[in-house]
């Protein structure tokens, strides 16, 4: 099985961005343990941070060839981008949104996603660890689909 993780804008800085919210682990160290639990399930695991959205829509566009499940954690485009979503829907795979911080518990205009009702799932407010429960519900949705 093939999975295509995404990380949006300033993901980049995780571990040094806004630490309270976002927590002290490095989008590397979040991305070797996620690369590691996937290798234990059988996954290929790619990974594209990027803050720019057309590279984010390239990388969607490209799953198409050969991935089964994307997870995204889409950063600030979750709340402006409707060019996102039309990839996504483009593309016409399975997704799990992911969100370090509780975005329902923020200020109101991260309350809004355009893309959580064309998602399998939403998982927020469990910090790094929101992305392991995402990798392991991606794996359970394949096999049952098998
Ligand atoms: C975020 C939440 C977004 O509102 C914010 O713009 C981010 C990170 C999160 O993981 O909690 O960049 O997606």
């Amino acid at each position: 099985m093939n999975f295509l993780l995404l990380n949006g804008p300033n993901l980049n800085l995780l571990g040094k961005r806004e630490p309270h919210i976002y927590g002290n682990q490095s989008l590397d160290e979040i991305v070797q343990a996620l690369k590691k639990q996937a290798r234990k399930a059988g996954v290929k695991l790619e990974h594209l941070q990027s803050n720019a959205e057309y590279e984010l829509i390239d990388a969607i566009h490209g799953a198409m060839e050969n991935c089964d499940f994307i997870i995204i954690n889409p950063g600030a485009f979750t709340h402006t981008s409707v060019a996102l979503r039309d990839a996504l829907l483009g593309a016409d795979l399975p997704f799990i949104e992911v969100h370090l911080s509780n975005v329902h518990a923020r200020e109101a205009f991260r309350q809004h996603s355009f893309l959580s009702d064309i998602a399998k799932g939403v998982i927020c407010g469990f910090g790094a660890q929101g992305y392991e429960f995402a990798l392991q519900a991606a794996i359970t949705h394949c096999h049952n689909d098998s």
